[in-house]
């Protein structure tokens, strides 16, 4: 039998974060290390907490690392932007404005702590003693790892891949240039694009051809377990708030960012165009702050660093989700 794949998740939970975790732990090919927390689709106290409603529910024992509150500089400059811009819209006959995350995940309050050791410390802790077997999956802006790396470098020699959830080409949502995870961090994204290590990109190119629909919401509910329930809601969320906010070409589906991300750990066929070029990151903090630069040119003297997906299978990954939170009893 295959080795199972080392990952650690860094998560800014929210909807799509919650069945990204859902769907790592489930998934008999990966052996889920750990979850870091961050702040992005919510301020880090609720991004943590709802880490921890999941865990709840799965009634797991990975442990979860609380990570940074704020962008290393992004906010430091007035104007530039404010953290968290969820987009939100006010629909007739709601009481409040839909977001396509909420401040609290509808789960019970959680009922175990994070651990003691702060994310950024965990990261530099773990790489530098590991074998080099770890792939890390982070599907929130990227401060933690930024700030690890930051802090010691060496562990990019020691970081087998990393599979991340952001940025987009032809797609964006946040801004007309760029995508959430990238633009709330956009120096934590360039140092990562700079470090050296094997990178593949799962940008909104990707996880927006690869929607989970009503149907496939209803099949998740009908499993009866309190996970099915959990996604089901989640995906039921994201359906009406896309619905308002980004309608999708059907129009009953949403996009789940994060969970293609871990389906591409393991399932890189899911991901069935991909380029590997340049990518950089605008940091400076115009109209385009946050976006991702694909610069495919062949006579440019920058190294290719990423693997930039731009197609997936979208039934290879409703597929694997549905076999991944089936396998979940009780
Ligand atoms: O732009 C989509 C990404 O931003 C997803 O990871 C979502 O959870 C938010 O973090
Ligand atoms: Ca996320």
């Amino acid at each position: 039998m295959a080795e199972k794949r080392k990952i650690i998740l860094d998560v800014d939970t929210g909807t799509d974060d919650a069945i990204a975790i859902m769907t790592a732990y489930l998934d008999p090919d990966i052996d889920l290390l750990a979850v870091c927390s961050v702040a992005g689709n919510k301020p880090l106290p609720y991004t943590t907490e709802n880490t921890l409603r999941v865990r709840d529910v799965l009634r797991a024992d990975f442990p979860v690392y609380r990570g940074c509150a704020t962008a290393m500089v992004s906010t430091l400059l007035p104007n530039r932007h404010g953290g968290y811009s969820g987009q939100r819209t006010q629909v007739e006959g709601m009481e409040a404005p839909i977001e396509i995350h909420t401040d609290y995940l509808e789960l019970p309050p959680s009922t175990r702590p994070v651990e003691k050791e702060h994310a950024v410390w965990y990261y530099i802790d773990t790489l530098l003693r590991s074998d080099g077997d770890i792939t890390l999956v982070p599907v929130g802006p990227l401060t933690n790892l930024a700030m690890a790396m930051r802090l010691e470098p060496a562990i990019c020699a020691k970081i087998r891949e990393i599979v991340l959830m952001g940025g987009g080409c032809y797609r964006t949502n946040t801004t007309a240039a760029a995508e959430f995870n990238i633009w709330a961090d956009p120096e934590a994204a360039q140092i990562v694009m700079d470090s050296g290590c094997p990178i593949r990109i799962i940008p909104l190119d990707a996880t927006h051809r690869a929607c989970i629909n009503a149907d496939e919401s209803r099949e998740f509910r009908a499993l009866g377990t309190s996970v099915g329930k959990a996604v089901a809601d989640c995906v039921d969320h994201r359906i009406l708030a896309y619905s308002h906010l980004q309608p999708m070409e059907r129009l009953d589906s949403a996009p789940i960012h994060d969970a293609l991300a871990v389906c591409a750990v393991v399932h890189p066929e899911v991901i069935t165009k991909s380029i590997f070029t340049r990518v950089d990151i605008d940091i400076s903090g115009g109209l385009a702050d946050g976006q991702t630069i694909v610069d495919p040119r062949t006579y440019t003297d920058r190294p290719r660093n990423a693997d930039f997906a731009l197609d997936a299978d979208r039934d290879l990954f409703a597929r694997w989700m549905m076999d991944c939170i089936r396998r979940f009893q009780g």
